[in-house]
């Protein structure tokens, strides 16, 4: 199995674009999401800073600056530098003196501005508001301004951790999708490859099929050509033989035609009313002959007009081919036996034969394509290619039937096709 699916580059290379597709489609929605949260939580943190510097500005409009000084616990990390004319109250710590000086220096003095630096392993946030700019006189200095410093470390870290979850789960997920799409990829080409097995199957059993009676007719007239000089009757057996072959080889290809076709879905059925009882009164009476022929005695027991939609000549082949297999596979002496009676499930036939019957072990298999249960029989020559039972079962089920099989060996089989009336 895991050789044939690895030699086959259709499905090698179907299998590795389902799952490219599968993972692109993961890592889209992924990003996507990730870039959101992250854009959110980002704008919380952001929020949650401003509300804290702007928290103290509300504070500095009602209260003296001292005092709101003082409410600063050295916990929140965050410091107030104010300056008037005769005034100057801070909390700064002498470490940040530098840095806050600097930035200081190097920004406008006559707009608000907002900007973030770092000291040691620490993040702060600074916030200048100057007081009292006359917009008369731009290039007039403000008299007195605020400055707030806030640490923010803790919050970037936020940030930051949430970014590193985000890229970790972004990367285990990229390797679980590949994963998980190639599983899925196997398990949705699963029926496509049954499928394909199953024609590359069909297509080399009906070749072989096809060889055999091409050969026979083949080697007969080659016979009859080396007698190019005796006349038809002489070469009575050979032709015969070559007519026989041609026959069979002619009914090989119209059943697989008609298997190809109802794989293809265009045996469309063609449905009418059908007088069920009337069609296999029809065919028992043709039956006769050829039960006489193997000293069989045939009778039956129909349910007169018993009407069904569906195909009529699907179902005639239907009967047929079960008909044909039932004398058949049934020793001169036997007896067959062919009812039809309606029930609530729908109509049943019932066609039982008291042949050789069919081994527990190939009844679930005789209804698959070229399968023969009885090997001897295919040596002499008698039997087909193993297709009827499979027509049998398509046409069954394309009229929204079911058929069944009972069978013993040596004590006769039983067919019951149930279609829906
Ligand atoms: N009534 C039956 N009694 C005993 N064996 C049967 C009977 N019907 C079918 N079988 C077994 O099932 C096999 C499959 O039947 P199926 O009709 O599909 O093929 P076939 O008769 O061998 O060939 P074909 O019908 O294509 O000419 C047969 O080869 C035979 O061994
Ligand atoms: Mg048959």
């Amino acid at each position: 199995m895991m050789d044939r699916r690895e030699t086959n580059p259709v499905f090698r290379r179907v299998r590795v674009r389902l799952t490219m597709l599968t993972v692109g489609i993961v890592l889209l929605l992924y990003i996507i999401t990730s870039v959101s949260v992250y854009t959110i939580v980002q704008q919380v943190v952001i929020r949650s800073i401003d509300t804290r510097i702007t928290g103290i500005v509300n504070q500095l409009a009602t209260t003296d600056v001292q005092t709101v000084i003082n409410s600063l616990s050295p916990e929140s990390e965050t410091y107030l530098l104010f300056v008037t004319p005769n005034q100057f109250m801070t909390n700064l710590p002498p470490s940040l003196d530098t840095e806050v000086a600097n930035l200081f220096n190097t920004h406008p003095r006559r707009s608000h501005w907002v900007v973030n630096f770092s000291e040691g392993d620490n993040q702060f946030r600074m916030v200048y508001f100057p007081i009292g700019v006359s917009s008369a006189d731009p290039t007039m200095l403000p008299a007195r301004y605020i400055l707030i410093v806030t640490n923010i470390t803790r919050e970037l870290a936020v940030l930051s951790r949430l970014g590193e979850v985000l890229l970790f789960v972004g990367i285990a997920g990229t390797v679980l999708a590949t994963l998980a799409g190639f599983f899925l990829a196997e398990r949705t080409l699963r029926p496509v490859r049954k499928a394909w097995q199953r024609q590359v199957d069909f297509v080399a059993d009906a070749s072989h099929e096809l060889r055999t009676p091409l050969a026979v007719i083949q080697s007969n007239l080659d016979i009859v050509l080396d007698h190019s000089n005796e006349g038809v009757l002489d070469n009575l057996e050979w032709i015969n033989n070559a007519h026989n072959e041609a026959r069979r080889l002619s009914k090989l290809v119209a059943d697989l035609l008609t298997l190809a076709r109802s794989d293809s879905q265009a045996a469309a059925l063609h449905m009418d009313d059908v007088d069920l009882s009337a069609l296999l009164d029809h065919l028992v009476e043709l039956f006769q002959t050829v039960a006489q022929a193997g000293e069989l005695s045939l009778t039956q027991e129909i349910e007169p007009n018993i009407h069904i939609q569906g195909d009529k000549s699907r179902l005639h082949q239907l009967f047929v081919i079960l008909l044909d297999n039932a004398c058949k596979y049934t020793n001169p002496g036997g007896s067959i036996y062919l009812s039809l009676a309606s029930q609530k499930g729908g109509a049943i036939v019932r066609i039982s034969d008291t042949g050789q019957g069919i081994d527990e072990q190939d009844i679930d298999r005789v209804f698959e394509r070229f399968y023969r249960a009885d090997k001897a029989r295919e040596r002499d020559g008698a039997s087909g290619a193993g297709l009827g039972l499979a027509i049998a079962k398509w046409v069954a089920e394309a009229h929204g039937g079911k058929i069944q099989l009972q069978s013993q060996v040596g004590q006769g089989t039983t067919v019951t096709v149930q279609l829906p009336l």
